[in-house]
């Protein structure tokens, strides 16, 4: 009797605290014009519901509070905006004091020059300097033979085997940028980056902890070491009499045509946020597009058309050139339904720097704003029948010039490598394609949320598409 007195006791007790610790946290943030929401658990706040339930969490607070609440995650008092209207105009802001809010711990490591960790002028500076390196002519001359040459290379013998997917398009994505930087491919440099640039990677998306055998310990230890790669990399260069093939890191070092004067510090940082952005992405969206083309056989026939006409144009091994990559109308809208079927990116951050008004609503200075546009890729407005993978939709109308098209971004920030990524897909899907047939293993799971991978790979067996 005395022990279930002593049980009750605690389990009430424990409900009392729980209580009081809710109403507190509760009061803490119940400033007035706040838009409404919970703030969860001190210091906690509501991170663990939102991890664990991902969208649901977003679609429940939404249905109860509307399309801007508050909530605390990710360590931060933050508000999330489901308002499309709402999100076009935040990202529209810049100049108006709503900068990137990205964690901490990835600013530190991809340091104080990266693009989201500046503005104002700087911003300006960093983003024409790589806007320049990846223009339409620039694609056209120097980057397209170069991604041509990686795909042949990168997907010539996978034949008969049962291949990891993920793990492939994860190399392509990160060796293929490496030699359009500087012209780095097998050598030894790239063995030694890769598995730095994981670590720099995981680092980023950890808590900034800073002890020993911490993600974010090994990710400033990742960062310290690729800085020093790539400084040597320079070094080297300035100090060798030979000329070099022209690429990123050479435009760099010249000032993009003596217009973006960047330091040797700076020149790093902006190859480690070329390297950082093109990765997930382009890797993510390779590894779904090749996960739908599966399930989707007619899909795949139609694209499989479009790469074989090309092909037939051409003399066998001819490279791609760009009249080819602008013709390829299919695998754009492949790219764009998959990249909206799988919400790649599910929304970007902001964060206030002043006192602000929006939608009515008073915003504190240092709030974090969640831009978040994953349920816009579900809007049967826009996408009738939205959770079917229908790339047809995108040829019918130009969707990806509508308003709220948001998978690249959008105001001051869209993404500047747009462009750049697509064809790194398409090449590698024209590969693909053309010289194989795949199925899936099967039983290897996909994650959707908070990022999309397969947390033991995606496994499929290749042949060749002739045999
Ligand atoms: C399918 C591929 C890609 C997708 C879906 C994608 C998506 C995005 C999104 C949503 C943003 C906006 C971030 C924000 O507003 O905070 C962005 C920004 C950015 N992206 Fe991409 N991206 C892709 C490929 C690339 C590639 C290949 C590069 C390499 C040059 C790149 C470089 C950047 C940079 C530097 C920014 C920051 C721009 C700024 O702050 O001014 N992206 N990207």
């Amino acid at each position: 009797m005395a022990v279930l007195i002593v049980i009750i006791g605690v389990v009430l007790g424990v409900c009392l605290l729980s209580t009081a610790l809710l109403r507190w946290n509760e009061m803490k943030y119940n400033k007035k014009g706040l838009p409404p929401g919970t703030m969860g658990w001190p210091l906690f706040g509501e991170t663990t519901d939102f991890l664990k339930q991902g969208p649901s969490f977003m679609k429940n607070q939404r249905a109860r509070y509307g399309s801007v609440f508050k909530s605390h995650i990710l360590g931060c008092p933050t508000i999330v905006s489901m308002d499309p209207e709402l999100n076009r105009y935040i990202l529209m802001s810049e100049s108006k004091g709503i900068l990137p809010g990205y964690p901490q711990s990835m600013l530190d490591i991809l340091g104080k020059s990266n693009i989201a960790a500046v503005h104002g002028p700087a911003h300006k500076n960093m983003r024409g300097a790589l806007l320049s390196l990846v223009s339409p002519s620039i694609i056209k001359h120097q980057i397209l033979p170069k991604i041509d040459e990686f795909m042949t290379s990168h997907l010539s013998n996978w034949t008969d085997q049962i291949i990891d997917i993920q793990q492939k398009t994860k190399e392509m994505a990160l060796l293929s940028s490496l030699k359009q930087i500087s012209g780095i491919e097998s050598s030894s440099l790239s063995k030694e980056f890769m598995p730095e640039f994981c670590k720099l990677v995981l680092g980023t998306l950890s808590l900034p902890i800073n002890l020993p055998n911490t993600n974010y310990h090994r990710g400033l230890q990742a960062r310290k070491n690729i800085v020093r790669m790539l400084g040597e990399l320079i070094d080297e260069r300035r100090n060798s009499k030979e000329t070099h093939e022209e690429d990123m890191l050479s435009l760099l070092m010249s000032g993009v045509d003596n217009r973006y004067k960047l330091s040797d510090e700076e020149i790093i940082d902006q190859i480690i946020t070329i390297l950082y952005s093109g990765y997930e992405t382009v890797s993510t969206t390779s590894m779904m597009a090749v996960k739908y083309l599966h399930d989707h056989p007619k899909v795949l026939q139609e694209l499989r058309k479009e790469h074989l006409g090309i092909r037939e144009r051409k003399l066998a091994g001819d490279p791609l050139d760009w009249e080819d990559y602008k013709s390829m109308k299919f695998t754009r809208a492949v790219i764009f339904e998959t990249s909206r079927l799988a919400t790649i990116v599910n929304g970007v951050l902001r964060k206030t720097t002043k006192e602000m008004e929006l939608n009515g609503f008073v915003i504190p200075e240092g709030w974090r704003i969640y831009v978040y546009t994953r349920e816009i890729n579900y809007d049967p407005c826009l996408y009738p029948d939205p959770y079917t993978f229908n790339p047809w939709r995108w040829l019918d109308r130009s969707l990806d010039v509508q308003n709220y098209f948001f998978i690249f971004g959008g105001g001051t920030r869209q993404c500047p490598g747009k462009e750049l990524g697509i064809a790194e897909i398409s090449t590698f899907l024209h590969y693909f394609v053309t010289k194989y047939r795949w199925e899936e293993v099967g039983g290897d799971k996909l994650m959707k949320f908070p990022r999309v991978e397969a947390p033991n790979g995606l496994h499929i067996r290749v042949s060749n598409l002739s045999t």
